[in-house]
């Protein structure tokens, strides 16, 4: 029997500046996909995995993040009497209950391991999860969701895995897993941003994770690693060899990451056809400009 897992961490003090000028005062996880800034993709996909208590790890200049959770009482008013009953469950449907939100502060910006660690007094003897918003899945069951159900066969750590093509496993932290496990991978080593020769496999770690309490514990001792930075696969590699092990799970869905331009605008274009209202005239702008762009060529 494994720890129910209720909390969550979302780290968002990055500095974001592949999006500068745009995150001179727009944090990144207040951009928008359609009409959803990155942040209440993240909430809905903790939310329908049973996360109750949400962590963000945010820094200065973030401040319109928090405000984003406040409720908007004449924004609600307005839209009551104009009788905007669906956009009023829109509003309402970003409303958080009081009190299951917390903001902790990184002061200053030393990497995604350092982040997490900042929420320990918070995390307390659980196991929790992380969830970086710049990382954005299309899933029919949110991937959150796949990983919890998952965890609780395995416990111990889990993180979300997926196959990346080898010349770009440089980007990302790489699994070491036995073949032919299904799924749910039993890791037994984890490099953080392997040159393609040097990678153990091209399963790569995306930013979904479920993280045993001790990992908080190895945070405190970890060093700066790849880019100087305080690395959090570093931490959950020590956990490999305990007794309750680290698990790569291979989600199913689409992953887009939002954190680059590239990336964005993939995801832009996807989650813009995923839309019933949008997919008709949408589509046909992008068949248009592809033609045009064809022609040219
Ligand atoms: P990234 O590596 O994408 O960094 O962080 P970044 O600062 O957001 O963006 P660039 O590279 O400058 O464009 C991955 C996740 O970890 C968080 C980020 O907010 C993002 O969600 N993070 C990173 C922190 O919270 N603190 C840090 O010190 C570093």
């Amino acid at each position: 029997m494994t720890t129910r897992v209720t909390k969550a961490v979302f780290p968002v003090a990055g500095l974001g500046t592949r999006f500068l000028p745009a995150t001179k005062s727009v944090p990144k996880e207040i951009m928008t996909l359609v009409d959803k800034p990155l942040i209440q993709y993240a909430i809905d996909e903790a939310r329908a995995a049973g996360i109750e208590e949400f962590i963000f790890v945010t820094a200065r200049g973030k401040s319109a993040l928090e405000d984003y959770f406040d409720h908007a009482p004449e924004l609600e008013t307005r839209l009551a009497e104009d009788g905007k009953d669906q956009l009023l469950d829109v509003l309402k449907s970003t409303y958080m209950p009081s009190g299951a939100i917390a903001y902790i502060r990184q002061h200053q910006a030393m990497g995604l391991g350092h982040a997490v660690w900042c929420a320990r007094n918070l995390i307390g003897d659980e196991p929790f999860a992380v969830i970086l918003p710049d990382d954005v899945i299309a899933a029919e069951k949110p991937c959150l969701q796949q990983m919890v159900e998952a965890h609780r066969e395995t416990g111990g750590c889990m993180v979300a895995a997926m196959e990346v093509p080898n010349e770009r496993t440089s980007s990302y932290g790489v699994l070491d897993v036995e073949a032919g496990q299904g799924d749910t991978m039993k890791v037994r080593g984890m490099v953080e941003k392997p040159k393609p020769a040097d990678a153990p496999s091209n399963l790569a770690v995306i930013g979904r994770y479920i993280l045993s309490p001790q990992v908080m514990q190895h945070l405190d001792s970890v060093e700066k690693g790849a880019g100087g930075e305080i690395q959090l696969t570093d931490a959950i590699a020590k956990e490999i060899d305990s007794p309750r092990g680290v698990f790569g799970h291979r989600f199913s869905g689409e992953r887009y990451d939002c954190g680059s331009k590239a990336g964005f605008l993939q995801a832009t274009v996807a989650f813009g056809l995923a839309r019933d209202e949008l997919r008709d005239e949408f589509g046909q702008y992008l068949h248009e400009m592809m033609a045009i762009r064809n022609a040219a060529q």
